[in-house]
């Protein structure tokens, strides 16, 4: 089976959070069940870099107006076709910011320009290359579920994985009529939504299949709290919708052979964690006085609760915990964080802005892995901490509930527990799950059960890989061994 995956970001060549992690490790975890992926990627500086070997295999003279080449290269294990558009890609910044932190005023430019790309791969734009299926990755690939679906093939089809409903990327109605869309696809039943238009509205109203990356996710989004206005879409469209957990890649995840870390160990040598525990305190200028350490990889927004975190920082220091506080996000919650920082030196500690090797250190190096989210469709960073044996303290929503096993007392005496949930997300719940946590940490026994048990759970994409391979094949008429 030939899959196009059409992505935004991608590890290890761009990545601003999950989805890059997602994309780049799918490719290789579906190889077993017969699926081949090539990944279609804006050509980004970071992207072009890495891609010298490749080789042209298409010109467009006239994308949205600009010049453009399609470059096929292999990079990092990876099949990619780039989308070399320098007047749309060749830009400082993120994929979607400039250097200053604004969105690119012509994002729905860039992100068109992909997903029309994507879907005239589809209808053999390279020669001797035919995609089945096309698999996009939230809204800056929205629209190709639209474009395949107003364009002249009838056997091409289309999954849309929504990673986070929070972005939609809207834009006002002006936009439409430079899409190259038929003017009936200004529809309710098209990319039309609340009078402009929506990409992801138009991914999921269009796609063949709709998936999220949590089962608890999918059942969330039908609600008006999760949904963010496309619940009512979704619950019109429940049978095509489902819930895929996230799995991690193994091979960059493992901390018997991570060279991020100053020391490698296993679930039968957790007691080397501390030499990591100790680079950790070193890089976040914490002392060595003792006590849990605690710690927060994370985009610094309302969604992943770190409001709630600063609430509790002058709690957890009184209690005897440090913290350590990796991400970069809204300068409030930055300096709500630097000046917990400034009022407990040598217990509270903050780095800012994207440092792969660290965040993989404090996974090695931590006691706790803090993810207090208001809403996260699956979250990676608790599956990382779970193979570190750094256990998860997550608020219960979305892929959080379905991936971490509470400490409460039937699951301690099933001896099933990998980590603590807390809900609702709010301050005074996750107060008492950080007392919760350290009750656990201070049971050395029970503690390092909990570590081992999490380093040991199944967060591989073995499953979810093989639910991906069956709904292409159910998509394009194949039949799958669970069938037969
Ligand atoms: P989201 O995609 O919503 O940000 P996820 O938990 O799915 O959340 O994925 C976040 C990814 O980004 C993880 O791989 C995490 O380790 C990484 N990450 C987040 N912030 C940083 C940072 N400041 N430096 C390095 N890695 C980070
Ligand atoms: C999004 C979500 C996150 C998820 C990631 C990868 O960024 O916020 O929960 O893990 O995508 O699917």
């Amino acid at each position: 089976m030939e899959v196009l995956s059409v992505a935004s970001e991608l590890y290890p060549l761009v990545k601003t959070g999950g989805l890059a992690d997602v994309a780049g490790a799918l490719p290789g975890a579906l190889s077993d069940s017969g699926v081949t992926m090539r990944t279609l990627i804006p050509g980004y500086p970071a992207v072009m870099s890495k891609v010298t070997g490749g080789r042209v295999v298409a010109e467009i003279t006239d994308l949205f107006g600009v010049n453009a080449r399609l470059i096929a290269g292999r990079v990092a294990g990876l099949d990619l076709i780039v989308l070399d558009a320098p007047a749309l890609y060749d830009r400082p910044g993120n994929p979607y910011v400039g250097p200053e932190g604004r969105d690119w005023p012509d994002n729905w430019k860039r992100f068109a320009a992909l997903s029309w790309v994507a879907s005239e791969l589809g209808l053999g734009l390279v020669e001797g290359y035919r995609p089945q299926v096309i698999h996009a990755h939230d809204w800056q690939a929205g629209l190709v579920p639209a474009y395949v679906k107003y364009g002249p093939s009838s056997t091409l089809k289309t999954v849309i994985t929504v990673h986070n409903m929070a972005f939609q990327g809207t834009f006002g109605a002006d936009i439409f009529s430079q899409l190259r869309l038929p003017a009936h696809a200004f529809s309710v039943e098209g990319v039309e939504y609340y009078g402009g238009v929506g990409y992801l509205k138009a991914g999921v109203e269009c796609a063949d299949v709709v998936t999220t990356v949590s089962p608890t996710y999918a059942s969330e989004i039908r609600t008006p709290e999760f949904g963010m206005g496309l619940e009512g879409l979704l619950n019109n469209r429940s049978e095509t919708v489902h819930g895929v957990l996230n799995g991690i890649d193994l091979g960059a995840w493992d901390p018997a052979t991570d060279p991020a870390l100053r020391q490698g160990y296993g679930p039968n040598t957790i007691h080397l964690r501390r030499i990591n525990k100790a680079a950790v305190r070193e890089a976040f200028g914490l002392d060595d006085g003792g006590g849990p350490l605690f710690a927060v990889v994370s985009r610094l927004t309302w969604q992943k609760g770190i409001d709630l975190l600063a609430q509790n920082i002058d709690y957890m220091v009184e209690n005897g915990a440090q913290l350590a506080v990796l991400g970069s996000g809204d300068t409030d919650l930055e300096n709500s964080i630097r000046a917990a920082s400034q009022r407990h030196p040598g217990r509270v500690g903050i780095v800012t802005g994207y440092n792969e090797p660290l965040s993989h250190l404090i996974q090695a190096g931590s006691d706790v892995m803090m993810v207090p989210s208001r809403f996260e469709p699956c979250g990676l960073t608790q599956l990382y901490a779970l193979r570190y044996g750094c256990v998860p303290l997550v608020s219960r929503v979305g892929g959080l509930n379905d991936t971490v096993i509470d400490a409460n007392v039937a699951a301690l005496q099933a001896e099933v527990a990998t980590g603590v949930q807390f809900s609702p997300p709010s301050a005074g719940a996750l107060r008492d799950a950080i007392r919760r946590t350290l009750d656990l940490y201070a049971d050395d026994k029970m503690w390092k059960k909990i570590q081992r048990r999490g380093m040991k759970s199944d967060v591989s994409w073995e499953t979810s890989a093989a639910r991906y391979a069956d709904l292409y094949a159910s998509l394009i008429g194949l039949k799958t061994d669970d069938d037969s």
